[in-house]
């Protein structure tokens, strides 16, 4: 597999204050993006994952290590080939989309025949594409947001936070958008501190806490590989000394840590004369991960 970006072993201190005081927020943060990979980027508020992006662009310096865009250093060819949707974009609202777009255009050397409607379209704003950036919502910023940054057909695309601020329409449509990057074959690296939005969308997860990385890899393996638990409803009884995970009715749901455990709900609910109406295995879910990850962490500070 073509590696798109390497990030290697990056550090990086902030001087801020009067006093220029230091502050470190990268302790060697490295992860690799293949072609293809949808790799989301997730940590929570001040976990370092703008600073990341700003130092694979090129706009903040680090104090050491190493980026490759396509094998090779920053250039002006490499940046060519990336899109970037900024955290807070900012927005000419006296501009209509198309007008904004355009001038976008201008600013990447011009691009192919086409090629804005064919964006706008993409983002779903070709009705809207005639009405001034001050009139759209907050869905339609980051979907205009993102128009732009995919508008010389850049086949790295970092989005920072792109979800943030949406409601759950807003958040499906833009991840439909991002599957149909996905299917042109698009690399696509977004950070987040949603979780959900990581499961939903990605299938590459680097994991980034207090400027560390914390755990990275394929998703779908990090949530089999994990320890399973399993959901246990039984109707009619409960049982003594073990705490209820929800109740509804007559109904009750155990989590058991094992398959003894699990044979031992089944045989207490028997005895008592009571039903059990399902047993289901789960795996951990990327929260339950990532909050494990981070106590396993503070634990080694
Ligand atoms: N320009 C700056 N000067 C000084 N400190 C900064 C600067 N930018 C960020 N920081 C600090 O660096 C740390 C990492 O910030 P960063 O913006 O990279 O986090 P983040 O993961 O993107 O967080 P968020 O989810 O809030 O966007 C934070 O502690 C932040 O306060
Ligand atoms: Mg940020």
């Amino acid at each position: 597999m073509e590696k798109v970006l390497q990030v290697k072993n990056l550090h990086k201190t902030y001087k801020t204050g009067f006093l220029l005081e230091r502050k470190k927020v990268l302790h060697g943060v490295s992860f690799s993006v293949e072609r293809g990979q949808i790799v989301g980027l997730l940590g929570p508020n001040g976990a370092g994952k703008t600073t990341t992006i700003k130092s694979i662009l090129g706009i903040t310096p680090v104090d050491s290590g190493e980026i490759l865009i396509f094998g090779e250093r920053l250039s002006k060819s490499a940046k060519a080939k990336i899109g970037y949707l900024p955290e807070a974009p900012y927005f000419y609202d006296y501009l209509t989309g198309m007008e904004l777009l355009s001038a976008f255009s201008r600013f990447y050397g011009g691009v192919k025949r086409g090629r804005i409607e064919e964006v706008l379209s993409l983002v779903g704003l070709s009705e809207a594409s005639k009405k001034r950036v001050r009139t759209y919502s907050k869905g339609m910023l980051q979907r205009l947001g993102l128009a732009q940054a995919i508008l010389h057909d850049p086949h790295l695309i970092i989005l920072d936070e792109p979800m943030s601020g949406l409601d759950p329409i807003g958040r499906r449509e833009f991840r439909e958008i991002i599957n149909r990057l996905r299917e042109e074959g698009k690399t696509i690296l977004f950070s987040s501190h949603i979780l959900q939005d990581v499961e939903m969308i990605c299938d590459h997860v680097v994991m980034i806490y207090q400027g560390k990385v914390i755990k990275k890899g394929v998703l779908e393996e990090m949530l089999q590989e994990e320890v399973k638990f399993f959901e246990v409803t039984v109707e009619g009884v409960e049982l003594e000394g073990m705490e209820a995970e929800r109740k509804s009715g007559n109904r009750v749901l155990y989590r058991a840590e094992s398959e003894e455990q699990v044979q031992e709900i089944i045989k207490r609910t028997m005895e008592k004369g009571g039903k059990v109406r399902a047993v289901v295995p789960r795996a951990l879910t990327l929260e339950e991960i990532f909050i494990r990850e981070v106590g396993k962490n503070e634990g080694s500070a």
